[in-house]
């Protein structure tokens, strides 16, 4: 892996920027997209540089069940938000969470990866150590699933609701087998309350219980941490 640390977010974001301009300049066409507080300075450099994602398409990690695209808390609408009024693709793919048939959704959505092989896919990281929306003891070879989230994770994602109960329980996930098939990966993480997870992934052993540990068996994955989430490398 490829670590490289920035002084804070604002930072990172002109590094994230880099590696997708790098991508781009490498005819990258298919961009692996995530949500979550991490992300939203690279999109605001992305948002604010003349870079033109037209005729690119994007596939998101993941979507809340039970959630309208037009519901101010959905993924779908988070990215509109911070990316796509903006800068549009020509396809964008996001899970639709409000599909009744699950099985038939998350085929779909392999579908969907499998004809547009990810050239490089953004990731965060959770503190238990969860990468799009699965949480430990996800098997490395999954695929798109549907997840009922952990209490950690309902706990934290209830800030952006107006109580914990508004939050769903349920969510569909590109799986770790999904992600690992991607080109190129970078996954960021800033904030002391990450330390323990990026410290995790990058040395600890490659297990199930640390789902980004995966990303050791990834033979092309560039880090970008602040020192607060670098500060317990070794
Ligand atoms: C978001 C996602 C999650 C987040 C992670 C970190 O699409 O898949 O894995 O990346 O929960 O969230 P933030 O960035 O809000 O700390």
């Amino acid at each position: 892996m490829k670590i490289i640390e920035v002084k804070d977010q604002q930072a990172g974001g002109k590094a994230g920027f880099n590696i997708f301009k790098e991508a781009l300049a490498d005819n990258a066409q298919v961009f692996g997209l995530a949500t979550g507080s991490t992300p939203i300075s690279i999109y605001q450099e992305l948002v604010a540089s003349d870079v033109d994602f037209s005729d690119k398409i994007s596939i998101n990690l993941d979507e809340y069940q039970g959630l309208a695209g037009t519901h101010d808390q959905s993924y779908r609408y988070f990215m509109n938000q911070n990316l796509f009024n903006a800068k549009p693709f020509k396809e964008s793919y996001v899970p639709n969470g409000l599909a009744e048939n699950i099985a038939e959704e998350t085929a779909r959505y392999d579908n969907i990866i499998a004809n547009h092989p990810i050239d490089l896919q953004l990731l965060g990281l959770g503190q238990n150590g969860h990468i799009g929306f699965n949480e430990p003891g996800t098997p490395f070879d999954s695929q798109t699933h549907a997840v009922d989230l952990t209490p950690s994770t309902i706990a934290a994602n209830a800030r952006f609701f107006a109580n914990e109960n508004e939050v769903p329980r349920r969510a569909i996930s590109m799986g770790i087998g999904s992600i690992l098939k991607s080109k190129k990966i970078l996954l960021v993480a800033y904030g002391e309350n990450k330390a323990d997870a990026v410290a995790a992934m990058i040395e600890g052993p490659v297990t199930e219980d640390m789902p980004a540990s995966a990303l050791q068996t990834h033979a092309d994955v560039t880090v970008i941490v602040d020192h607060a989430a670098a500060s317990k490398i070794k």
